[in-house]
């Protein structure tokens, strides 16, 4: 099938990145968000990330300008009637995303395709709201959009290989690395990734590091590009305790618990960098 418009729903740290890959790619995008503030803040990213690229001559001033006009904003749902493909990025909730795929399933097209970057719910729960399941798929993108190569391909049980195959060519054209997932909880990234977030919590909640210390073990230790507080932050608390809370209520398994005090910051409203406070705070 031929996809050349798109919607992306959600204008956050998700959703604007999305944008931004797909109009890079050449496609007309529409980004969508219930909160116009959301759109002007996620257009304002994008702006600067596109000066930026031109600035340090990884872009033309003109293509910079292409990629712009691609883009437009809309807090209208219906706006998803001329679409092919919807990406759904709000927040990680079963309700809020399963409203907004029945309401898709009215506005948009028959051949679209509805596709949602969720990072743990059951993509085959969210497919059965609708009356096009084998058009539904999983379409995760990893943060910071623009700069992370993979995208995860989840398959409910309902999506027809067709559907499969049209998401994984667009994801090569996105110029990004697709890998085939089934829909069990957390999938593959945040069944792995998340536990350790969790366990980097629990070591603070038990007084055996601060947070700069468990993160300077593993980035200096491990390697890894940042510690796994400072990801929880940048990543968002509120995604990682959704998160856990699917991975323990799906596997029903106690070590899956969220730890509390993930819990604490969560109910303070301190939700990392979003926010301005998580485990560290930002201007
Ligand atoms: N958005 C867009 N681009 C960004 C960015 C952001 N938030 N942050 C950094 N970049 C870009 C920078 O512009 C820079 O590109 P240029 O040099 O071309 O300008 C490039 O990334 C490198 O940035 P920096 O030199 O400032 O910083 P860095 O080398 O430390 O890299 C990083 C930043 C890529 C974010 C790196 O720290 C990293 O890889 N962190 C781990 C990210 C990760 O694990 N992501 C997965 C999260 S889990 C997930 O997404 C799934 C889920 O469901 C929760
Ligand atoms: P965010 O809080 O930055 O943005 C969510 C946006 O959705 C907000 O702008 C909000 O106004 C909007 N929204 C909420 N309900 C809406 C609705 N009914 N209609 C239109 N817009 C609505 O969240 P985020 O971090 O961008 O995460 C979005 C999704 O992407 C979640 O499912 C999350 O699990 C997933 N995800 C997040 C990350 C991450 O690192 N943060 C990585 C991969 C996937």
């Amino acid at each position: 099938m031929t996809i050349n418009h798109v919607m992306v729903i959600g204008a956050g740290q998700m959703g604007a990145g999305i944008a931004q890959v797909f109009a890079q790619a050449g496609l007309n995008v529409k980004m969508n968000d219930m909160s116009q503030d959301a759109l002007d803040q996620g257009l304002l990213g994008i702006e600067k990330r596109l000066g930026r690229a031109v600035e340090k001559g990884r872009m033309t001033e003109g293509e910079r300008k292409a990629i712009t006009e691609l883009l437009s904003t809309t807090t209208d749902l219906k706006d998803a009637a001329d679409c092919d493909l919807v990406v759904e990025a709000v927040v990680e909730s079963m309700d809020v995303k399963v409203s907004v795929f029945q309401q898709l399933d009215e506005i948009a097209p028959s051949h679209a395709i509805l596709a949602t970057n969720t990072s743990s719910l059951p993509i085959t729960e969210i497919a059965a709201a609708t009356q096009r399941p084998e058009q539904v798929i999983g379409m995760h993108f990893m943060n910071p959009v623009p700069v992370m190569k993979l995208v995860e391909i989840i398959r409910a049980i309902q999506t027809s290989d067709e559907t499969y195959q049209a998401i994984e060519d667009m994801t090569k054209k996105l110029e990004k690395t697709p890998v085939e997932v089934e829909d069990f909880p957390g999938f593959v990234s945040n069944r792995i990734l998340m536990p350790m977030i969790n366990e980097a919590v629990y070591t603070v909640h038990e007084g055996v590091a601060s947070p700069e210390d468990v993160d300077a073990v593993m980035k200096l230790g491990m390697n890894h590009p940042m510690g796994p507080l400072t990801l929880a932050d940048f990543i968002g608390l509120d995604t990682c305790l959704y998160i856990m809370e699917v991975l323990h209520e799906g596997f029903g398994d106690s070590k899956y618990r969220p730890c509390p005090l993930l819990r604490k910051y969560v109910k303070a409203g301190w939700l990392g960098k979003k926010s301005g406070r998580g485990f560290y705070t930002y201007d």
